[in-house]
């Protein structure tokens, strides 16, 4: 059945300026997890659901599952979907792109009366960008048994615990200690997502189809130093600890990019959140806490980069008034896609006359979690200048649209292998 990319087109961005409202008014686009604003997007995906005829259930990590079940008798389900949370000051596209891409496939498969031998399941994965309880993926992690009692139990500034709020939203953290039981049933997970960096765009091609994505860890840096009146207090008697932090983050970027240099594969890290306490003009610095993100490809990178900090620190805890701890809080390991997904993605993108690129993932995905249990594959389409994370992050909703044709190419294929 022919997949019309301009109807599809408007259907889209329809959705996209509806979703964008749904941000905290002094600083789009901002849809924390748990926030009131993630909420109402949350009723707003569960309308899209209902309007699409979907069975709608929230599973025990909390995600938002919208279900269109196979005429067949099968617990069989192919999984698209991605994520409606944004970072602080985000963009309209990153993981919502995905969200309604799946909306806008259902739609088409319904409008069609196209029936598949297999359930096919939207899912909004619970908080996939990084949170003030310091991990990211909660509901991809939480299918895929990856988080544990420590992760769940943390509590964020305003002391509210990780766990109530997967519960109050309609999880139930108590059974998230062990993968959940529809990983047995997974044919494959599919999503689409903006690329996040420049590559196709620069070489003007349609799909990126991923094969791999980074590790990711991410480490907490506290510095100790003394409080005191930035009048009175000498230069040569202070414990400045925002001074150590920043030999930290000027470390931290000359290792990062020594390694780069050396490899060829992908490594990258930064400090992008910093606290300093009292963070008052006339104080001295007395506490900074600082989160470091580090993204490799290669194993040996990793520990190289762990390595060489850690003797920095012990050299700065020898010779410095103020001493430093690092604290590892999340780890997501180098995952590969499922190599018959991505032949088929290949497949798929080839046939519809689309340009194509096998490439690796910068950021992390949701699909990296559940490539750790089930087959799973994800697509990339172009997004303006590489720019995300950032209110300035742009896609066109026609490569919007292209991406969700390639999709619905591949629940053709799928449905086709599933029946032979
Ligand atoms: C996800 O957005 C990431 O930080 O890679
Ligand atoms: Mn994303
Ligand atoms: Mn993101």
């Amino acid at each position: 059945m022919t997949f019309n990319i301009d109807l599809n087109s408007s259907y889209i961005e329809n959705k996209i300026n509806d979703l964008e409202k749904l941000t905290d008014e002094d600083r789009p686009y901002t849809r924390l997890v748990f926030s009131e604003k993630f909420y109402e997007a949350r009723s707003w995906l569960s309308e899209q659901f209902n309007l699409l005829g979907l069975s709608i259930t929230t599973d025990e990590a909390g995600n938002l599952i919208g279900l269109l079940k196979s005429k067949k008798d099968t617990n069989k389900v192919v999984i698209v979907g991605s994520h409606i949370d944004t970072v602080p000051s985000g963009g309209r596209y990153d993981g919502t792109a995905g969200v309604i891409s799946g909306l806008c496939l259902i739609k088409h498969i319904k409008e069609n009366n196209i029936e598949l031998p297999f359930n096919l399941a939207i899912y909004d994965y619970l908080g996939e960008e990084l949170n003030e309880w310091g991990t990211s993926c909660i509901g991809s992690r939480g299918i895929a048994g990856a988080l544990n009692e420590d992760i769940l139990s943390r509590q964020n500034s305003s002391g509210q615990i990780l766990k109530e709020e997967i519960n109050k939203i309609g999880g139930n953290a108590k059974l998230l200690n062990k993968p959940l039981p529809v990983i047995k049933n997974i044919l494959a997970c599919l999503e689409l997502h903006i690329e996040q960096g420049k590559i196709l765009e620069d070489r003007k091609i349609d799909i990126g189809i991923v094969k791999s994505i980074p590790s990711i860890s991410r480490f907490k840096v506290t510095v100790t130093g003394q409080a005191g009146h930035s009048g009175t207090i000498l230069m040569n008697q202070r414990a400045d600890a925002l001074v150590t932090a920043s030999e930290i983050i000027t470390f931290v970027n000359k290792l990062a990019l020594k390694i780069s240099k050396n490899s060829n594969q992908h490594f990258v890290s930064t400090i992008g959140k910093i606290d300093v306490h009292p963070n008052s003009a006339a104080i001295i610095p007395g506490l900074v806490e600082m989160t470091i993100d580090l993204r490799a490809t290669s194993q040996n990178s990793r520990q190289e980069f762990i390595n060489t900090l850690e003797q920095k620190i012990s050299s700065i805890n020898e010779n410095n008034d103020c001493k430093i701890k690092m604290k590892d809080i999340a780890f997501a390991p180098f995952v590969e896609m499922d190599k018959e997904l991505i032949a088929l993605f290949k497949k798929s993108s080839d046939s519809l006359g689309f340009s194509s690129n096998i490439m690796n993932s910068g950021a992390g995905h949701d699909t990296a979690q559940l490539s750790r249990v089930a087959p799973a594959a994800m697509i990339f389409i172009p997004c303006k200048d590489g720019l995300s994370h950032c209110p300035e992050e742009y896609a066109e909703v026609s490569d919007i649209a292209k991406g969700t044709e390639v999709l619905y190419n591949m629940i053709e294929n799928l449905a086709n292998l599933s029946l032979t």
